[in-house]
């Protein structure tokens, strides 16, 4: 085993095809296209099909993120999924993306820490690689948050939707990774949580018929913490790496509300074209919109050799995180 420095080597992405937007909601609920435009900045999400799996949005993004590299799946040495929605309780989710994708034998775990999967898994991903005991991690960000949404609660049914992010993390001469600031309290885990399901309380059907199968979240307890928290991490995070706010060329938020984003940026003095944004296109998608917001910008050319980027999350838990990130092209 050797130390190195990790880069990202390749990043893909999948989106269902199904678009349900405000209009669609408008049709179901007592709500508006101006309410949800004005207080989440969201305008359409997208639904994975009945047939479709957390794992087959994982695997198309994994497989775009491939795509762009001369590897192969058995060219990677390690798969992680960060996921609120496995396909199921166990086996982990990873296990079935590693297959499906073709790679033989090779280890592979989910990392359930809902909306700040990503950074979690970021922080550990690169790690591994760092550390020397893989060369290369695929890390993939998926969920089909559609499928454990109420649609009859106005307050959660809006904001949630699929995707998967995926990027492939590989050993580098240059390091990208600058520091990374972690975070949980658990002690009011109904602030956002799925109660039902696990050991604490089965989901009978006295549950089920409560709809407690579902996202339940305070939604104003849950803005107050994830403006403080993505301050609060940012500014750790940078000061780890020795840098300052203004040394910043990119922030890449977990998209959970637009004003949530706003008013972080604001805080930490980001300009609007430094803070990357695509909310309106996806909705929430837990641990999966980091690794979408960073594929449609590195496809857009937004992104270039050299820059410093924090990527920035919170979620159930409660939990949040931040990795500041030097990008190695
Ligand atoms: N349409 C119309 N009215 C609505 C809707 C809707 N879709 N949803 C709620 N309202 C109503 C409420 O009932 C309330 O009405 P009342 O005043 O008569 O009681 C009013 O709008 C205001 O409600 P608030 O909850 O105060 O609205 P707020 O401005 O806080 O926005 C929201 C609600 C969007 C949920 C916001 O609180 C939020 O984004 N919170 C954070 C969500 C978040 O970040 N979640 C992270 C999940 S991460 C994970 O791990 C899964």
């Amino acid at each position: 085993m050797s130390a190195t420095g990790v880069k990202i080597a390749a990043v893909g992405r999948y989106a269902p095809e199904r678009i349900v937007t405000n209009a669609d909601f408008e049709k179901t609920l007592e709500t508006s296209d101006e309410w949800i435009v004005t207080r989440t900045g969201m305008k359409r999400r997208h639904y994975a099909a009945p047939e479709q799996a957390t794992s087959d949005l994982a695997i198309a993004a994994a497989r775009d993120a491939l795509s762009r590299t001369n590897l192969t799946a058995q060219d990677i040495d390690c798969f992680i999924v960060a996921t609120a929605t496995p396909d199921y309780p166990f086996p982990a989710t990873a296990c079935i993306v590693a297959s499906a994708l073709g790679a033989i034998d090779k280890p592979a775990f989910d990392i359930e820490i809902a909306c700040s999967g990503f950074i979690y898994g970021l922080t550990v991903g690169s790690s591994l690689v760092r550390a020397g005991v893989y060369r290369r991690v695929m890390l993939i960000g998926a969920e089909t948050l559609s499928k454990i949404t109420n649609q009859k609660d106005r307050g959660t049914a809006i904001l949630f939707g699929d995707g998967a992010g995926a990027v492939i993390l590989e050993a580098s001469e240059t390091d990208s990774f600058l520091s990374s600031e972690l975070g949980s309290d658990g002690m009011k885990p109904e602030l956002l949580q799925v109660a039902i399901g696990g050991s604490r309380r089965a989901a009978d059907a006295a549950a089920l018929d409560a709809g407690e199968q579902f996202i339940r979240m305070e939604g104003r307890e849950v803005f107050k913490f994830a403006v403080t928290k993505m301050i609060d991490a940012t500014d750790v995070a940078l000061r780890k790496a020795n840098l300052e706010k203004g040394d910043l060329d990119f922030l890449i938020p977990h998209q959970a509300n637009r004003r949530i984003i706003d008013a972080a940026a604001k805080y930490l003095e980001m300009p609007p074209e430094k803070v990357l944004v695509n909310i309106e296109e996806y909705g929430n998608t837990s641990a999966a919109s980091i690794p979408l917001a960073l594929s449609e910008a590195l496809d857009a050319g937004r992104i270039k050799d050299g820059d410093t980027i924090v990527f920035v999350g919170f979620g159930g838990g409660l939990s949040w995180g931040a990795v500041c990130w030097k990008w190695v092209a």
